[in-house]
């Protein structure tokens, strides 16, 4: 999913104009019409401030991007010049057709029926993406800090294409996983083989800063917000991007890695100064609550508990088990919001709704009840799941 500026048509070509001068539109999907024909859909990169000039005012929707189908076809086509048209359809959806972006990598599920032809991939790719350096093969999260298992498959060198044993000559630096990828207008520091980080999750950011906003005019005040699995903080970025919404800040993770990026970032997006490494959680400013702490033991800490409006919990396979630890930390004397990922089977989301409602406290009558939304598909099985939980005051 993806921002789509939605320009009438007869605007579309100065939009665009102004559009590509600063590098905003997405290189990778095109341009699509509106259903009623009126207007044009123009595919805004993750990398797009937020707010963006007049000259780009215009109605802004949430949607599944449209691949440009000349880099599509120009990567099958160089795949063609290794692999015998023949096996090419009879592998036909195994072949990589999906892909993130992070910086200047490109990442890709390689399906274990095309495995023996990772290295003409990894030279096809790189030849239809003239600006990603590094081509990593994702083997899944794994383990409590959910870092996510990549494996070089090729890299660019210059005007060269490294894959399969020539990467072994490839310069340590050419295989750094640490980037600084554009989001919203700001630079979020990452190395995803370090820390989790993930692309895919923008619109969920976009989306908790709107909720972030009612909850702010519910208040009539700045929130205090509390990020317990923060990571190097992507959610941070964005929410510290809108000016006079953040007023306090409790952002942690037990990952050091993580936090040592995170200090790196919050630095840049706070605008003074951090601690470098990975410090245990502690006050670094007034209102700046940041470092390596456990998740489940922040609300034993009698300063810690009860301070906090909006709190996320983004540990989608154990964000529900965890739900009990988490509702403690919430400011009860106001409305506040637990807003939470969540990794369910697709027939037991119900069941799980009925779990997430019998752990909190009494919701906001005049909101929805929480109930959980499908993001996208984990495993033939298994849904990625958001949900917000307006928590009444007491
Ligand atoms: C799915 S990642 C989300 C990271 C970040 N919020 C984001 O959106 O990119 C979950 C994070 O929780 C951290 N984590 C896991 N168990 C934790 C715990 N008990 N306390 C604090 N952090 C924990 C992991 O290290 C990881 O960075």
């Amino acid at each position: 999913m993806m921002r789509h500026l939605v320009v009438p048509n007869r605007e579309v070509e100065a939009v665009l104009g102004h559009v590509r001068a600063r590098e905003w539109g997405s290189l990778n999907h095109r341009v699509f019409s509106s259903d009623d024909g009126l207007s044009r859909l123009i595919p805004l990169d993750p990398g797009a401030p937020l707010e963006l000039p007049a000259a780009l005012d215009f109605p802004i929707e949430i949607h599944e991007g449209i691949p440009d189908e000349k880099t599509e076809t120009d990567w099958l086509a160089l795949l063609a010049a290794e692999v015998d048209e023949e096996t090419i359809s009879e592998k036909g959806e195994s072949w990589p057709s999906n892909h993130e972006f992070i910086g200047d990598m490109m990442i890709v599920r390689i399906d274990e029926n095309v495995v023996e032809f990772t290295d003409s991939i990894a030279r096809a790719k790189l030849g239809a993406h003239p600006h990603i350096r590094l081509l990593l093969a994702d083997d899944g999260v794994e383990g409590e800090f959910r870092i996510r298992q990549l494996r070089p498959i090729g890299a660019r060198l210059a005007d060269r294409i490294l894959a399969g044993p020539s990467l072994e000559f490839a310069p340590p630096d050419l295989l750094s996983t640490e980037v600084a990828v554009k989001e919203s207008g700001r630079v979020i520091r990452c190395d995803p083989t370090r820390a989790y980080f993930s692309t895919k999750l923008q619109t969920e950011r976009l989306e908790t800063l709107a909720l972030a906003k009612v909850l702010r005019e519910e208040l009539g005040q700045p929130l205090r917000v509390a990020d317990p699995f923060c990571g190097v903080g992507p959610a941070l970025a964005t929410l510290l991007g809108e000016s006079d919404l953040v007023s306090d800040l409790l952002a942690a993770d037990l990952n050091p890695d993580a936090v040592e990026l995170l200090m790196s970032n919050l630095s840049k997006w706070d605008r003074r100064p951090y601690p470098e490494g990975a410090p245990d959680l502690q006050r670094v400013h007034d209102n700046r609550l940041v470092g390596m702490a456990d998740a489940l033991s922040l609300a034993d800490d009698p300063t810690i508990s009860g301070q906090w409006n909006l709190v996320l919990a983004n540990l989608p396979h154990r964000t529900i088990e965890f739900l009990p630890a988490l509702i403690p930390l919430l400011d009860r004397n106001y409305p506040s919001m637990i807003r939470g990922r969540a990794l369910v089977e697709e027939d037991a989301i119900e069941e799980a709704n009925q779990a997430i409602r019998s752990a909190l406290p009494s919701t906001m009558k005049d909101k929805p009840q929480p109930s959980l939304q499908i993001k996208r598909d984990y495993s033939a099985s298994l849904r990625l799941c958001s949900f917000e939980a307006w928590i009444d005051s007491e």
